[in-house]
């Protein structure tokens, strides 16, 4: 049999996908579960992903390496898409479509697989990274191909004697890693329809706000946050502590109607405590240590770079070109940021 692999999140849509990758197109299925900060337990995604029908299940935590090679890159490019949206999830895509592949080379599969609509960004993201990192692995997306409702789902996977225990269906579409999480659809499709409190989950509103405010101090060495409180932290004690603190005084909420790469627009909650801190203290310290002009041409430099993170051009020749001059300007971008939390 052919093998393939399959970006897994053990959700009950991939998790379908497994079953009929390998019910439905004769596949033997892999299923690479990659952990940016969205975890579900080992144990979880191994029953779920060999009741399915997987050979096996891998699992990686690739948290670190995602904040240190592509969340704090673009940290230090100043990319937020359309002024607002840090692009937590932009940014992982490259990284799974990467681990994809590799994967695929090391188990010797012929195709890759992902589980995203043919309606949003992410497909896009996905497509093009692997097209560029191997033009010759076939891609399948099998929720592009036809696209069952999470009862047509259940169904499925009963008919095939496949039982399992899902949670009950959320009002929203979610998606999060540690750099921020993202919620879409639902009521939020009526962009007069004030976002219900529970839709946001990092954060506090902020009638449920400490009084008191709190004060803090983040070091960059060259663009790069390193310290938190005068104490040097790994990227995912330091992004966690700054997800923690922000989340408890609101900081780092947004709520926009925002423009896929396909044309259309879509309203999406945000939240990115950690990244909105680090983005505020950044800029701070760039207005320090940058010039005038440097300063005027980063601006030009950081829309260019949200966009083709948000369109999924991270492995292109264009990113290697404009990542040489961020990384010239960061020579000088060290040291200390005092932020009150308030
Ligand atoms: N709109 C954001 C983006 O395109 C978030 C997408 C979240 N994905 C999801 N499957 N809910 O990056």
């Amino acid at each position: 049999m052919p093998k393939l692999i399959l970006a897994y999140s053990g959700g009950l849509d991939t998790t379908t996908a497994i079953t009929w990758l390998s019910e439905e197109r004769g596949y033997e299925v892999i299923a690479l579960n990659i952990n940016a900060g969205m975890s579900r337990d080992q144990d979880t995604l191994e029953e779920r992903g060999i009741a399915a029908g997987a050979s096996k299940v891998l699992v990686m935590d690739v948290r670190e390496d995602f904040l240190r090679y592509f969340a704090f890159p673009a940290l230090a490019a100043g990319a937020i898409y359309q002024s607002t949206y840090p692009l937590a999830t932009a940014l992982a895509r490259p990284l799974m479509a990467k681990l994809l592949v590799e994967t695929a080379h090391n188990e010797n599969a012929v195709a890759v697989a992902h589980g995203c609509t043919g309606k949003g960004n992410d497909q896009v993201r996905f497509d093009i990274g692997i097209q560029t990192l191997d033009p010759d692995l076939k891609i399948v997306a099998p929720a592009r191909e036809q696209s069952l409702s999470r009862e047509e789902e259940i169904d499925y996977l009963q008919k095939k004697g496949i039982a399992i225990e899902w949670e009950p269906k959320g009002s929203f579409s979610i998606d999060e890693n540690i750099w921020g999480r993202s919620c879409e659809a639902g009521v939020l499709e009526d962009p007069w329809i004030e976002p219900p409190e529970e839709a946001w989950e990092w954060t506090n509103s902020v009638d449920k706000t400490p009084t008191k405010p709190k004060e803090i101090e983040i070091t960059f060495e060259r663009g790069i946050p390193t310290k938190l409180q005068r104490k040097t932290l790994d990227p995912v004690d330091l992004v966690g502590q700054l997800n923690e603190l922000g989340g408890t005084y609101g900081i780092g909420r947004a709520d926009h109607v925002e423009d896929r790469l396909i044309g259309i627009k879509s309203r999406e909650l945000y939240e990115a405590p950690a990244a909105v801190l680090l983005h505020i203290s950044h800029r701070a310290l760039e207005s320090l240590t940058l010039s005038r002009r440097q300063l005027r041409m980063k601006q030009y430099v950081s829309e260019e770079y949200a966009d083709l993170i948000y369109d999924g051009h991270w492995f292109s020749r264009h990113h290697q070109d404009l990542a040489t001059y961020v990384i010239s300007t960061q020579r000088n971008v060290s040291g200390s940021v005092r932020l009150k939390l308030h």
